[in-house]
């Protein structure tokens, strides 16, 4: 490497997106459009009737997954989000495709200036949700 280059670190989401208050803002209008779209109730049927404890939860998830502080998996030692799901009874394609949409449109109302990032993340998200999905009925493999 000549002495003109320099390594520079790739900036974390996380930073990117501004960090935990713009990701609290997002998993808060994902669960409000879920509470209240239409489209969405079959998702909305899988979980409880109070989502409060799940904004807090999908907060710390998404804080820790986009490179911020850790908490969600350092109080759940050994937690894998994608086994738990494809154990949940109603986990199917269809409501996969509601988590996704429900997001997309939570994240470009939340996040308006970076489309690349939108992008990227929900395309990442569904990859998620599509194996979810794909594998559900509880196969442990990734
Ligand atoms: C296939 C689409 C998905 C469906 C149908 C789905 C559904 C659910 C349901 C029903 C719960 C439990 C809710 C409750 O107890 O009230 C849950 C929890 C959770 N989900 Fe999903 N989910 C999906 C995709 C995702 C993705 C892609 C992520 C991460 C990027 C995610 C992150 C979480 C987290 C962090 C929790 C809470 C777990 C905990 O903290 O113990 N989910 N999900």
């Amino acid at each position: 490497m000549s002495e003109a280059e320099t390594i520079t670190r790739p900036r974390l989401p996380f930073d990117r997106i501004g960090g935990r208050e713009p990701i609290a803002r997002m998993v808060d209008r994902f669960y409000d459009l879920m509470d209240s779209e239409a489209d969405y109730a079959e998702l909305r049927a899988m979980h409880a009737d109070d989502l409060s404890p799940m904004r807090e939860s999908l907060t710390d998830f998404l804080v820790a997954w986009m490179g911020g502080p850790r908490d969600w998996f350092e109080k759940r030692p050994g937690a894998c989000i994608m086994s738990a799901h494809r154990k949940l009874p109603d986990m199917n394609m269809e409501v996969a495709k509601q988590w996704v949409l429900a997001m997309k449109q939570a994240a470009e109302e939340t996040v308006p200036d970076d489309r690349e990032f939108t992008d990227n993340m929900v395309s990442a998200m569904a990859s998620m949700s599509k194996s979810m999905a794909a594998n559900a009925g509880g196969d442990d493999s990734h």
